[in-house]
């Protein structure tokens, strides 16, 4: 099964909150989720491995490590997964991004791909897909399916805020992929949002609402 972790770092919470609040407007909203990404790029980014190397300081040669150069991938799902890479390539800045184009049919919430784009070598990377919201798991279950047809292995999947029904779903269906989140909230609507949640994340990301 799938391990979840729940990224509760004071800062994470602080600008969460600032989010969730419907009077936080498009410009505010967008700055507050690409901080957000980079510091949930900071914790998701402890287990890189490194190398040692000889690095010559003022005062004598020394041994130090850098990263041993894992190579990356982060994938958004469109449209709200946009509003995360810019804050994750701050961190990881030589990850290729690949993208995924999925909406949610707004009758019976599956997941409808009309967008599929990735770096040639995505079997070998080790990637991180991302969207702000996990909802009833439709589309991270379809965008995971996507990138396994096409051979991709090593997958994570990073949101802001997940409902306890998409992480289930999620686990169940992929059980190989861990889940990293800023938020478990308490449930989804009948329409399928996540309660408290933050509403459309895309309508609110993009001012398209
Ligand atoms: C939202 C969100 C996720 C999806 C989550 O996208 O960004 O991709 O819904 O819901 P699910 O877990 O039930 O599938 P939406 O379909 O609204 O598209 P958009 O990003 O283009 O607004
Ligand atoms: N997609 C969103 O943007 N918000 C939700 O609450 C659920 C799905």
């Amino acid at each position: 099964m799938g391990k979840v972790y729940v990224f509760d770092h004071p800062l994470i919470q602080h600008k969460l909150t600032y989010i969730r609040d419907k009077s936080t407007g498009t410009k505010e909203f967008r700055e507050l989720v690409d901080e957000i990404a980079t510091l949930m790029a900071f914790e998701i980014t402890r287990d890189l491995p490194l190398q040692e190397i000889e690095v010559e300081t003022p005062v004598q040669i020394a041994k130090a490590n850098v990263l041993a150069g894992k190579k990356m991938a982060i994938v958004p799902i469109l449209r709200a997964g946009i509003g995360m890479v810019d804050g994750i390539l701050k961190l990881i800045p030589a990850a290729k991004v690949g993208h995924i184009g999925l909406y949610r049919d707004p009758e019976t919430l599956q997941p409808v791909e009309y967008y599929f784009k990735m770096p040639s070598d995505i079997q070998e990377r080790e990637i991180i897909v991302v969207d702000p919201m996990l909802a009833t798991g439709g589309s991270a279950i379809e965008a995971v399916n996507s990138l396994k047809k096409r051979g991709a292995v090593k997958i994570r999947f990073m949101c802001i805020i997940a409902a306890p029904e998409g992480v289930e779903a999620l686990q169940t269906a992929h059980p190989d992929v861990d889940i990293y989140i800023a938020a478990l909230d308490e449930k989804l609507d009948d329409h399928g949002y996540i309660v408290p949640g933050l509403g459309d994340a895309g309508d609110r990301l993009f001012g398209t609402k």
